[in-house]
């Protein structure tokens, strides 16, 4: 399985949340770009046996660093500092599922890191659609795309390292935890 759905919808007031501090947003929007870009590159230093992943996350690193480019570009324009680095409490709980010192340690990371593309691509599309600037508009709906080829990009490789009905029986379990997350976290003018 490559495509999915996520098991609760992101609640509209997220979109009212984060559009209200909207450079808040595009602060933790530009570190989340700058974070993506690192940890694809980690995961091309990790697997030095594994050519489609190296591959795959060279050209994830590259477009993510894009991402940030522009979401800086952005930033600089209207005067706006990066923040310090803050831990992204989704995230955080996220990768406490993953099972370190196992075999599973790459799928694990494959299928969180899957998921939360998927909640990007969610997420960018309703602040496209919230937001009334055509030219920002724009920019979020490209990039929800972008999430959109970015989240399947995990799980083609997921599921060519490990067998598919491994694959979909950790994907079923990590979505739930997924959505106990989202159900738990209060939203801030933040991508999560
Ligand atoms: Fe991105
Ligand atoms: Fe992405």
């Amino acid at each position: 399985m490559i495509e999915y759905e996520l098991r609760i919808a992101t609640d509209p007031k997220w979109a009212e949340v984060a559009k209200a501090d909207f450079d808040a947003f595009l602060k933790d929007h530009a570190a989340c770009e700058r974070k993506a870009a690192a940890l694809a590159m980690s995961m091309v230093q990790h697997y030095p046996d594994k050519p489609d992943l190296i591959r795959g996350m060279i050209d994830l690193a590259m477009e993510e660093m894009a991402h940030f480019r522009e979401v800086m570009k952005i930033m600089l324009a209207k005067g706006l500092q990066q923040g310090n680095d803050e831990k992204d409490p989704y995230i955080n709980l996220l990768l406490k599922n993953v099972r370190r010192h196992s075999e599973m340690y790459l799928l694990d990371r494959l299928l969180i890191f899957s998921i939360v593309e998927r909640r990007g691509h969610e997420r960018f599309f309703m602040m496209g659609e919230a937001l009334e600037d055509p030219k920002m508009k724009d920019f979020y709906v490209r990039l929800a795309k972008a999430e959109h080829r970015h989240y399947t990009l995990f799980m083609t490789l997921a599921n060519q390292y490990y067998p598919e009905q491994v694959v979909a029986d950790r994907l079923d379990e990590l979505l739930d935890a997924e959505a106990e997350i989202v159900r738990h976290l209060p939203y801030r003018a933040a991508v999560h």
